[in-house]
This record gives structure tokens, C-alpha cells and sequence, in this order.
């Protein structure tokens, strides 16, 4: 079987030295020597100032909101993992979806505007794929309507914009290493701010809010352990040979596949992009649907991500419309794609999408 993702795992024996030392020290958790070394790694690997290492990209959504104080209304894209939305949901704020770009899929900057009202606070969007949204763009309009940006970066480790690290940009920027990512930590994810002031709250946020007998605020328990640090340690410097493997396969789907009648998102001018997806949009539900199966009977499992479209989460409180991303959402799947994936597979689930794709045309 194929999947549409394998995790990455180290050498086992280079793990089980990391798991040695833990043993030696018998220091399990709490802001360990691991957690502090791998995020002074991650910082020096993404040029980043500050950077708080946690359990999950979820929970970091949550730190951000909370960390900047928005409680109503938010601005965000409906085309995202429901994590983003979930987040918002928890954090007691509304959601207010603008439609993304039909070229991109990220955010449309020209739908943020008509939706701010008094009650806005933030804008939260994604970087949909590893690829950046119109950060210029958003970052004007933000600066007009004092707006807080918050960017869910879980798809970007690796990637830059414009020379720098795309988790660098808006007000804080999070990321999930989760073990289906380009980088991964098996669960974690991280926080990022270039302001020390933030950095500290965030470091109280991330414990509870208290280190020792000082007790400064409110918190949270997003502390990750020394075990899952260890296994970032063994991943971190594969991560350019990660990609360049990443490149690989997504350089030969694009060769083989037939672009007649898929498309594909475009990537934003002065991107460095990660490779974290190979998504393919077809031309209805009904010819993804015919793809799918014709892999699933291959026993290849690719992915409907993302779908559904978050505005039309049945626990929301009304239907916000957002055409654009409803279509995409209804008609894009994720191939199979990570390092390791043989060419021989790529040529055959290229071949078995371009064969599909034929067939669905037989009478039309
Ligand atoms: C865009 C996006 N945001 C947030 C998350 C949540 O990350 P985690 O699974 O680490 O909580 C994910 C995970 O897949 C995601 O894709």
C-alpha cells in the first residue's frame, strides 16, 4: 500500500543516543537541555528570533490568540486543516471567512477589507501548502485597520519568501511538527516572534504560567518532552536532504503527469518553496472521485486536503459563503508525495490519474 505520506524516521541508533543521555540524566520534561538545544537549532536553521518549542500546532494557535488578546472577531480563510478554525472556535472568537485566490489558494487580500467591521481584530490565515499568502498585501491592510496577523505556518518548515523564513512574518507565526510534516518532532509544533516581550510571555504561557514561585499569568500545559526533542535533534539536519528528495518526486509528477485536463496552484513570486504537497484540482467532484478510486484500488491513498471547506463546518453558527474555496475544496486531492517514494510508483500513480482522467471523458 501506498500512502499519501510516510513519516521520516532517523537511524534508530542515532535516536537511542539521544534516549541514552535522557536515561543518564533521568530528565524527562520541563524546559529540558534537549528542548533548549533543538530550539536554538531551529532558530539558527530558519534565522528566527524567537522561537518557543510546544506539544502541538494546535495548541500554539490557541497561545497566539490568547497571547494577543482577541476575543472577537477574526478574519480567516476557510481553505485551512479545521485546526484553524477549531482554534478560533475554542478561543471563544468568531470566525469571519474571506474566500481564497482561485489562482493559489491562500486568502484573497481584496475579500479581507469589505468584512472588517469595529469588532475585528485579527486577521489568521494560512499558508496554504508551505506556500506564502499575499504577506505584503495583508500586512497593509492590517497596518491600515490595526489589525493583529497571525499566520498558521504548520505547512512551511523549510520554506522562504522573499529570503526569509516564511515563520518569520505577521505578528506570530506557529507551526506544526507533526510526523506527517517535512520536518517533525512525531507531535510538536512552535511559536515564533521576533519581539522579546512576547517571547517571554509565551515561555509563561507555555508552562502554566508560572516558572517556580513566580506565578505571572494565565497558561497553559504545552511543554514537549525530551523524548519527542531528541527525535526533532535526528531530524533537523536531514531536512535539506528531505526537501531535495521532496523536489525529486514533485519534479517527476509534474513531468508526467497530463496537465489537459488537472490543474495546479500557483506558487507566489519570491518563493523558496518546501515541497510539502503535490495537490492536483480536477475539473468536478465526480472526475476526483473516479481518480480516487482507481488509486484506491491500486491500494494508493491519496488525500482530500483540504475538505471540507471550513465555512461550511456544521458546528458553525451561520453559513458565511465562500465560493471560490468551497469549488477548490470540492475538486483538489494530495498525491502521494515524501522522500523515499520510488519513481516506478510515481510513474504508475501518474499513469493511473492520466488513465482515469481519460476514461471520465469517454462520452462526454
Ligand atoms: C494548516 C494546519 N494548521 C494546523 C494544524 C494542526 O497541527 P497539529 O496536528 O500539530 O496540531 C495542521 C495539521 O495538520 C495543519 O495542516
Amino acid at each position: 500500500m501506498i500512502n499519501v505520506t510516510k513519516s521520516y524516521l532517523p537511524d534508530l541508533a542515532e535516536y537511542t543516543a539521544y534516549l541514552k543521555g535522557i536515561w543518564d540524566r533521568v530528565y524527562l520534561t520541563n524546559d529540558g537541555p534537549l528542548v533548549r538545544e533543538l530550539e536554538d537549532q531551529i532558530k539558527a536553521y530558519l534565522g528566527v528570533r524567537h522561537l518557543k518549542y510546544c506539544t502541538n500546532g494546535t495548541v500554539v494557535l490557541q497561545m497566539a490568540l490568547k497571547a494577543l488578546d482577541i476575543t472577537k472577531e477574526v478574519i480567516t480563510t476557510p481553505f485551512s486543516y479545521v485546526a484553524t478554525t477549531n482554534a478560533l472556535l475554542w478561543e471563544g472568537c468568531t470566525p469571519v471567512f474571506a474566500d481564497i485566490r482561485p489562482d493559489d489558494f491562500n486568502i484573497d487580500p481584496d475579500a479581507i477589507e469589505p468584512l472588517i467591521t469595529p469588532n475585528t481584530q485579527a486577521i489568521m490565515a494560512t499558508h496554504v501548502y508551505g506556500n506564502a499568502c499575499r504577506i505584503d498585501q495583508i500586512q497593509a491592510i492590517a497596518d491600515k485597520y490595526g489589525l493583529k496577523v497571525i499566520y498558521d505556518a504548520a505547512h512551511t518548515f523549510g520554506a522562504s519568501y522573499n529570503g526569509r523564513s516564511i515563520l518569520s512574518y505577521g505578528d506570530l507565526s506557529t507551526c506544526s511538527f507533526h510526523a506527517t510534516k517535512v520536518f517533525h518532532t512525531v507531535e510538536g509544533g512552535c511559536i515564533v516572534t521576533d519581539n522579546d516581550e512576547m517571547a517571554e510571555k509565551l515561555h509563561f504561557y507555555r508552562s502554566f504560567g508560572h516558572r517556580n514561585d513566580d506565578y505571572r499569568s494565565i497558561g497553559i500545559n504545552a511543554k514537549n518532552s525530551e523524548l519527542h526533542a531528541a527525535m526533532g535533534l535526528c531530524v533537523l539536519p536531514k531536512v535539506p536532504e528531505l526537501i531535495a528528495a521532496r523536489k525529486t518526486i514533485f519534479d517527476q509528477y509534474s513531468a508526467r503527469l497530463d496537465f489537459s485536463r488537472i490543474t495546479r496552484p500557483t506558487l507566489l513570486p519570491g518563493m523558496d518553496y518546501n515541497y510539502a504537497y503535490y495537490p492536483v484540482v480536477f475539473e468536478s467532484e465526480e472526475t476526483l472521485l473516479l481518480v480516487f478510486d482507481a488509486l484506491q484500488a491500486q491500494e494508493i491513498i491519496a488525500r482530500r486536503y483540504f475538505y471540507p471547506s471550513l465555512n461550511t463546518l456544521p458546528f458553525l453558527k451561520s453559513y458565511q459563503p465562500c465560493p471560490v474555496s468551497e469549488s477548490v475544496a470540492r475538486r483538489v486531492l494530495c498525491l502521494p508525495l515524501y522522500p523515499g517514494l520510488p519513481e516506478a510508483d510515481v510513474d504508475r500513480i501518474a499513469g493511473i490519474v492520466n488513465e482515469a482522467l481519460v476514461l471520465s471523458g469517454v462520452g462526454v
